[in-house]
């Protein structure tokens, strides 16, 4: 490990400082005491050198691996020709050849994409999409669901957590129970995905006016807890949608792009939704967002209806589209998957052994360790958090969620090695063993 220079540590303090005095950090609980100075693939560095091997990739964005040479090399030859020009005024390249990959990539008949800036204003287009469509006004969206932090966004989140301080939010929003084996009255994963399922015709009876435009969830539920819903149950709740005139949005803000095992998570489930939600790993860091919608969909926007001054930045889609291919030449989704199932397996053994692991669950590398304090399972997020600070000390970075806080997290880069992620498991076994002491 390389020495700590007096002006690196400086440079960390003076960071540091510098947060506290002109950042705006106040509704996080803690930000994590270290200053990220570069990465390379799974690996970040502080700003002494120290390495740290990340495990949750900014909040399961860099699938690609941090600083991916082609994505760089590719916003790097855009940034020389044009970084602006307003995209929805004027025909951009990059713009255009991401739509096209992204007709492609996405299932089925989801052919045209808007582009935004971030997963929420991605959310916000997709329902304004869906009303302007149906002609209808409501939305029905998942308990323990996350959909972002703008005012419609958090209105259809289904956690008081994220809400608080906040309300009172937009009306026509009801909610339906997450499909969560875990914490459910059913043991079995099929029946909870089928009653489940049929509660979305409960809300829609007695819980709306009947004017629902749009269903919307995330296919694997990250910040609530790497919630997997039953195989069965996105199949029955779009049957019931259809019967009903609702679209089905997919948020695929967190669980798209390879993070599953498969390019989006709803591929896992067999059902084609209406329109696709994007963003987080899209472009590997760059920020950009996107909706995905059949053309007949699409394509009742009016003049006016839409529009974003920064969305379909040109670098930020040339980033994308390389990102993107690079994804489709290294196979990353199925690197995803078989990485996936091999650390599963390493944490299902770790949970034989040690009682705070309550479940371990997910798809591909979004993956979840749930951690209970007992037989009643009590959710642990003390120890939780306690874990995330001894990974930190210990070089591994890893996320805390769920709508317990007892959730971690584990959404490396699609590229991490076998060997980066045996060492990152040791270290977390250590950790949960500390903690369970
Ligand atoms: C499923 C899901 N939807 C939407 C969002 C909001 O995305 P953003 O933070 O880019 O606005 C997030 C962010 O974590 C998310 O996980």
């Amino acid at each position: 490990m390389s020495q700590v220079t007096t002006e690196e540590a400086v440079a960390t303090t003076t960071t540091e400082q510098k947060y506290r005095d002109y950042v705006i950090t106040s509704f996080v609980k803690a930000i994590q005491p270290v200053v990220i100075d570069r990465g390379d693939g799974a690996v970040v560095y502080d700003t002494s050198g120290r390495a740290y091997l990340d495990c949750f990739a900014g909040i399961s964005v860099v699938n690609a691996g941090h600083c991916n040479p082609e994505v760089v090399a590719a916003a790097k030859a855009q940034m020389e020709k044009l970084i602006h020009c307003c995209s929805y005024i004027y025909h951009s390249q990059p713009v255009a050849d991401l739509a096209e990959k992204m007709a492609e990539i996405t299932p089925g008949r989801l052919q045209k994409t808007f582009f935004a800036n971030s997963g929420a204003e991605a959310i916000e287009g997709a329902l304004k999409l869906a009303r302007l469509y149906t002609g209808k006004k409501e939305v029905i969206s998942l308990e323990m669901s996350f959909h972002g932090r703008t005012y419609m966004t958090l209105s259809v989140t289904g956690n008081a957590g994220r809400k608080k301080r906040g309300g009172p939010y937009a009306s026509g929003v009801a909610f339906a129970p997450a499909p969560y084996t875990y914490r459910s009255q059913w043991d079995d994963d099929e029946r909870c995905g089928q009653e489940c399922a049929k509660a979305v015709e409960h809300v829609i009876r007695y819980h709306t006016s009947g004017d629902v435009a749009a269903f919307l969830a995330e296919p694997v539920m990250g910040e609530g807890g790497i919630i997997v819903p039953p195989k069965n149950y996105f199949r029955a709740v779009k049957e019931i949608l259809d019967r009903h005139g609702i679209l089905f949005i997919a948020d695929e803000v967190q669980s798209g792009f390879g993070r599953t095992g498969a390019m989006f998570a709803i591929e896992h489930f067999g059902v084609e939704p209406d329109i696709l939600v994007t963003a987080k790993g899209i472009a590997d860091g760059f920020p950009l967002g996107g909706f995905t919608a059949r053309p007949e969909i699409a394509d009742c926007f009016q003049p006016g209806d839409h529009l974003s001054t920064f969305g379909g930045n040109p670098v930020s889609c040339a980033a994308a589209l390389a990102n993107i291919k690079y994804m489709q030449k290294h196979k990353l989704p199925e690197q995803s998957r078989d990485k996936g199932a091999y650390v599963i397996g390493r944490l299902q053994d770790m949970q034989q052994k040690l009682p705070i692991i309550g479940d371990v669950r997910g798809l591909g590398l979004m993956i979840g360790v749930e951690l209970i304090e007992d037989n009643e399972k009590t959710p642990a997020a003390t120890k939780a958090e306690s874990v995330r600070s001894i990974c930190l000390r210990e070089g591994v970075l890893v996320g805390v969620g769920g709508v317990y806080g007892n959730v971690i997290r584990l959404q490396p880069p699609l590229v991490i090695t076998r060997e980066q992620f045996d060492q990152a498991l040791s270290v977390v076994e250590k950790a949960l063993r500390e903690v369970s002491a």
